[in-house]
C-alpha cells in the first residue's frame, strides 16, 4: 500500500504576528486568545497550518524574538493553558499549529545570560560567545565580526567580565554557544516541551547563523547582491557554516523523536544551493523546508517570475518543496512594492497559490493591506529606532525597503469600525491602525466577490480540491514570442491537468494553449479560450483545466 505524502508537502502556511492579530482583552495589544477567536477565519480562507511569531517571555524589545524563557508565555499573549486550547482549537479543525523557535540569541535578560555576564567562572559563563578583545586593554573587538544590520561591530563589551558577547542580530540579543553541550541540551528540551504538547513544527528564526567559526577568523569585506541581500561583508565565519548544516541534521533527529510528521521551516539566507544543504540526505535528513526569499524583492515582470520558478524548480526538484514567500513581518507588503495597483497584487495571488510548493501567506496579505506609514521617530521597531537620528526622515520614506517594521505590523484589518475589530472602540492599539481599514477589511471583503479576500478563499480551496495544484508536478510552458510578458505554466499527476496563465503587463494579451482548456477561475474577466487561444485581460492571472477529450 502507498504511504501518503506527509501533511506538510501539501499545505499552505499563514503567519500570524500575535502581537497585531486580535485582542481579545481590550488592552490593545494582540493575545493568543484573539488568535483562538478567529481560528474560523482561516479555515474559511483555506490555509492548512498557523505559524505564529513568538509569544514567549519577553521584554519585547524586539517584540518576543528577544526571549527571557523559551517555555514560558508573556503575560500579554495568555499563559501556558491559552498555548493548549490554542493548539487543541487549531487541532480540531483541522489546522496544524507552528511556532517560531529563536535558537541562535536570547535577551540579554534572560537569567543564563544575566549570570553568564556576572564574572568568568560563574556555572554559565561558557553558555554565550565570550572573547577577549584586541589591542590595549582588549578595548577592541575581537574579531571584524558585524552585526545584522552590518553598520556596526556584532560584539558588545561587558564591563563585569571585561570581555565581549556576540550579538548577531541587535546587542540586546546575544548570541547562545552551541559547541557548549548545556546549551544545545536546553534549547532541544524547549522544543521538545512544545512538541509533547502538540505543536506540529517550528519556524526556525535567523537559523543560518546558529554556529560560528570555532577560530573567530575575520569575515572578508567583499561588498555584493546576494539573493535579496546587499552586504558588504561576505560572512562565511558567521553563516551557513558546515556546523550550522550538521546542526539541521542534529534538531531533525530531535523532532523525529515524535509521531505526527513534526516539521522545520528554516529562515536561512543564501544561494540555492546552499539553502538546499540544510535539507540534508535522504538517509540523514535536515530540515523538511527552507524559505526561498527571492519574491520578497520581485520585479514586477514575467521574465523575473520565470528565472526565480525555473532556478527553484532546478535546485529543488522534487520530492523537494520550495517555500515562496511574498510578504513577512520584516519587509514591505507587496501591494506597496506594485504602487498600490490592486490587478498586480491579485496576479501574485494567482502565481503564488498555483505553484508546486508551500506557500507562505502573512497576515492581512488576503485582504490587500498596505503599509502603514510611521515615521523612524515614532518607531516602536528596535531597528528603525537605531536608524533614527542619522537617516533622515525623507530618505527613509522614500526607500524601496522599509526601515521601519512597525509599517507592516499594523493591526489586523477585522472591521471598519472604531478598533477596526482588532480591539475594543477606544482602546488605542500598540501600533497605529493603518487609516484603509474602513474601506480594506475582512468584514467588508467576506462574501465580496471583486475583493481580494474572496480571490484568496477561492484560490486556496481550487488547490486544495486539485490533486495537481497541491501535489502535482510544475513544466513550465516555453515562452510564446508573441506573448513575452504572459507567464505560463502546467501542474499535473495522473489523471489531471493545470495550466496557469499569469499575464504580467497592462495590456490584453493572447497565448496558445490547448484546445480541451477549460477556464476554472481568474483574477479579473472576461477570459476566454477559443481556437486554442486562451485571452487574458490585462494584469491577470487565470488558471484553467486541462479536460482530457472523452
Ligand atoms: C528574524 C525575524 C525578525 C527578528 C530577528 C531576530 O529575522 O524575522 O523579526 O527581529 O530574526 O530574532
Amino acid at each position: 500500500m502507498a504511504v501518503p505524502d506527509p501533511w506538510w508537502t501539501s499545505t499552505v502556511i499563514y503567519q500570524v504576528y500575535p502581537r497585531s492579530f486580535a485582542d481579545s482583552d481590550g488592552d490593545g495589544v494582540g493575545d493568543l486568545q484573539g488568535v483562538i477567536d478567529h481560528l474560523d477565519h482561516l479555515v474559511n480562507l483555506g490555509v492548512g497550518t498557523v505559524w505564529l511569531s513568538p509569544f514567549f517571555a519577553s521584554p519585547q524589545e524586539d517584540y518576543g524574538y528577544d526571549i527571557t524563557d523559551f517555555c514560558d508565555v508573556s503575560p500579554e499573549y495568555g499563559t501556558i493553558d491559552t498555548v493548549r486550547e490554542l493548539i487543541e482549537a487549531a487541532h480540531r479543525r483541522g489546522l496544524k499549529v507552528m511556532f517560531d523557535l529563536v535558537l541562535n540569541h536570547t535577551s540579554d535578560q534572560h537569567p543564563w545570560f544575566r549570570q553568564s555576564r556576572s564574572s568568568r567562572s560563574n556555572p554559565r559563563a561558557d553558555w554565550y560567545i565570550w572573547r577577549d578583545g584586541r589591542g590595549r586593554g582588549g578595548r577592541r573587538p575581537p574579531n571584524n565580526w558585524r552585526s545584522a544590520l552590518e553598520v556596526r561591530s556584532a560584539w558588545q563589551y561587558c564591563p563585569d567580565r571585561q570581555q565581549w558577547y556576540l550579538a548577531t542580530f541587535l546587542p540586546f540579543q546575544p548570541d547562545l554557544n552551541y559547541r557548549h553541550p548545556e546549551v544545545k541540551a536546553a534549547m532541544f528540551d524547549a522544543a521538545r516541551f512544545w512538541l509533547e504538547m502538540g505543536v506540529d513544527g517550528f519556524r526556525l528564526d535567523i537559523f543560518g547563523s546558529v554556529l560560528k567559526d570555532p577560530q573567530f577568523r575575520d569575515n572578508p569585506f567583499r561588498p555584493r547582491v546576494d539573493g535579496t541581500q546587499t552586504r558588504l561583508w561576505q560572512r562565511p565565519h558567521t553563516e551557513n557554516t558546515a556546523d550550522t548544516v550538521a546542526f539541521a541534521r542534529e534538531l531533525r533527529a530531535v523532532v523525529d523523536e515524535f509521531d505526527g510528521d513534526r516539521v522545520l521551516v528554516g529562515e536561512v539566507f543564501g544561494t540555492p544551493d546552499v539553502l538546499r544543504s540544510y535539507l540534508g540526505q535522504p538517509d540523514h535528513p535536515g530540515l523538511h523546508l527552507v524559505f526561498l526569499f527571492d519574491f520578497l524583492a520581485f520585479r514586477y515582470q514575467a521574465d523575473f517570475f520565470r528565472s526565480r520558478i525555473e532556478a527553484y524548480e532546478r535546485e529543488f526538484p522534487a520530492p523537494m518543496l520550495p517555500t515562496y514567500v511574498l510578504e513577512n513581518h520584516d519587509r514591505s507588503r507587496l501591494l506597496d512594492r506594485v504602487g498600490g495597483d490592486l490587478a498586480k497584487a491579485r496576479t501574485l495571488a494567482v502565481l503564488l497559490c498555483t505553484l508546486r510548493g508551500v506557500p507562505t501567506i502573512y497576515q492581512g496579505q488576503e485582504i490587500g493591506s498596505a503599509n502603514t506609514p510611521i515615521a523612524l521617530r515614532d518607531a516602536r521597531d528596535p531597528i528603525a529606532r537605531s536608524f533614527f537620528g542619522w537617516v533622515p526622515e525623507f530618505i527613509a520614506q522614500r526607500l524601496p525597503e522599509r526601515l521601519n517594521r512597525d509599517e507592516v505590523r499594523t493591526p489586523m484589518q477585522w472591521s471598519g469600525g472604531p478598533g477596526g475589530g482588532f480591539t475594543t472602540p477606544g482602546t488605542v492599539p500598540w501600533l497605529p491602525m493603518n487609516h484603509d481599514h474602513r474601506q480594506v477589511n475582512v468584514a467588508d471583503q467576506t462574501d465580496d466577490p471583486g475583493s481580494m479576500l474572496e480571490l484568496y478563499r477561492r484560490l486556496l480551496h481550487l488547490r486544495t480540491g486539485r490533486a495537481s495544484l497541491h501535489r502535482g508536478s510544475l513544466t513550465l510552458v516555453p515562452l510564446d514570442p508573441a506573448a513575452p510578458d504572459v507567464l505560463v505554466y502546467q501542474r499535473q499527476v495522473a489523471g489531471e491537468t493545470t495550466l496557469v496563465a499569469v499575464n504580467l503587463v497592462d495590456r490584453p494579451q493572447a497565448v496558445m494553449v490547448p484546445d480541451e482548456a477549460e477556464v476554472l477561475m481568474a483574477s479579473q474577466g472576461p477570459v476566454t479560450v477559443a481556437g486554442g487561444r486562451l485571452r487574458l485581460p490585462a494584469t491577470s492571472g487565470a488558471v484553467l483545466a486541462v479536460v482530457p477529450p472523452e
